[in-house]
C-alpha cells in the first residue's frame, strides 16, 4: 500500500518514515509542503494521506476524494483542521495519531510553575543584570487549588504530575474517568471556575465548547486566576483574555496555542509582517508566556506521531479495527 506525507519534515521525521514504512511494507511518497489546492494533485494514485495541523476545508477535502484518496489520517491528536462534514458526506475515512501524553503533560506543569514563580520576567530582568525582587514574589503550588478542564489522557496525565506537589486538584469532564478520580474531585465548570487558582485546559476543540473561556466563565473565577492552554487557542477568547489580562483580574498565563495560528506556526517568518496583533498585545504582557504550539515536541512524541499514522493507515487498508478512527 501507498501514503502520501505532506508536511514531511527531514530533520526529524525521515528517520522514523524511514523505519516504520520499511517495518510495515509502506510505500511513501513525500512533500515538505502543506497541502493546498495546488499541491493535491502529488496525491494521485495514493489512497492515503498523512498530514499535520494545517487546514483541510472543505474544498480541499473534495479535491482529494477525486483525486482517489480514501483516508486522511492527521498524525496529531486534534483533528479540528480538517473539515469532517465534508468527509462524511464524502464517506471519505479520518484518522488521528495519538502520542505519549507525558509531553504535552509536563509542558502544561512547566507553564503552570514559570507561570507561578513569574519566570518571565526572573529571566528578562536577569539577562539585564537587574537582581532586584520586587515585583517577582511568586506563588506556591501545594497552597494552590488546580482546576483540570478534560481528563481525557493528556488530563489524566497533568493529574498524575500535579499530585508530587500537593496541591488540590479539581476536574471537569463530560465523561469521569476512575483513574483521574483516585487524584481528583470532579466537579462542575461553574464549581472549578469559582475555585481555582489556577485553570488548565485539556480537551480537543470542538463547536460545543469554541470559547468556553470567554467573559462570562471569566467573571466567575478568582482574581488573579492563572490560565494555561496547551490544547486549542479556539477554547479561548482572546478578546475577553486581553481585556481581563488587562484590568488585572487574571494574574499570569501561559499559552502554547493561540487563536488563527494557522500558517505560522512552524515556519520561519522573523523577516515577514504578520498579521497577528494578538500575539502581539500577548507577548507584550510580562505575565503572560506565549510559545509557539511546542508542547508535544519530543523525540517520544514525533516516534509515536509517525509509527501511528502509517499504522492507521494499514489497519483500514487491511480492514482491521482502527483505534485512530475518528471518522
Ligand atoms: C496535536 O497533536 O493535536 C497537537 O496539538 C500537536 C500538533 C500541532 C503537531
Amino acid at each position: 500500500m501507498k501514503v502520501f506525507v505532506y508536511s514531511y519534515r527531514e530533520f526529524d521525521e525521515a528517520e522514523w518514515f524511514t523505519h516504520f514504512s520499511k517495518e510495515y511494507g509502506i510505500e511513501l511518497g513525500t512533500s515538505p509542503d502543506a497541502p493546498t489546492l495546488e499541491n493535491a494533485s502529488l496525491a494521485k494514485g495514493y489512497e492515503y494521506i498523512s498530514i499535520i495541523t494545517t487546514k483541510v476545508d472543505a474544498m480541499l477535502v473534495q479535491r482529494f476524494h477525486d483525486l482517489g484518496v480514501r483516508m486522511i489520517s492527521t498524525r496529531t491528536v486534534g483533528y479540528d483542521h480538517i473539515d469532517l462534514d465534508k468527509a462524511r458526506e464524502l464517506g471519505m475515512q479520518v484518522g488521528n495519531a495519538t502520542y505519549s501524553p507525558n509531553c504535552v503533560a509536563d509542558y502544561t506543569l512547566m507553564l503552570m510553575l514559570m507561570s507561578l514563580r513569574k519566570m518571565k520576567r526572573i529571566m528578562q530582568r536577569a539577562e539585564l543584570n537587574d537582581f532586584s525582587l520586587q515585583g517577582i514574589q511568586g506563588r506556591e503550588l501545594p497552597n494552590l487549588t488546580v482546576g483540570v478542564v478534560g481528563t481525557g489522557r493528556i488530563g489524566r496525565s497533568v493529574i498524575r504530575n500535579l499530585t508530587g506537589f500537593g496541591c488540590r486538584i479539581l476536574a471537569y469532564d463530560l465523561y469521569e474517568n476512575e483513574e483521574a478520580k483516585a487524584c481528583a474531585t470532579y466537579v462542575n465548570l461553574d464549581t472549578l471556575y469559582a475555585q481555582s487558582d489556577l485553570i488548565t485546559l485539556h480537551m480537543p476543540l470542538t463547536n460545543d465548547n469554541f470559547h468556553m473561556i470567554n467573559e462570562s466563565s471569566i467573571s466567575q473565577m478568582k482574581d488573579q486566576v492563572v490560565l494555561i492552554n496547551t490544547a486549542r487557542g479556539g477554547l479561548i477568547d482572546t478578546k475577553a483574555l486581553i481585556e481581563n489580562i488587562e484590568s488585572g483580574k487574571i494574574g499570569a498565563a501561559g499559552l502554547d496555542v493561540i487563536e488563527n495560528e494557522f500558517g505560522m506556526y512552524y515556519f520561519d517568518r522573523k523577516s515577514d509582517i504578520l498579521d497577528k496583533r494578538d500575539l502581539y498585545i500577548l507577548r507584550g504582557f510580562p505575565n503572560v508566556i506565549v510559545t509557539p504550539h511546542m508542547a508535544f515536541y519530543t523525540d517520544q512524541a514525533i516516534s509515536d506521531m509517525v509509527k501511528h499514522s502509517l499504522e492507521s493507515c494499514l489497519l483500514v487498508d487491511q480492514g482491521k479495527p482502527n483505534p485512530w478512527n475518528v471518522l
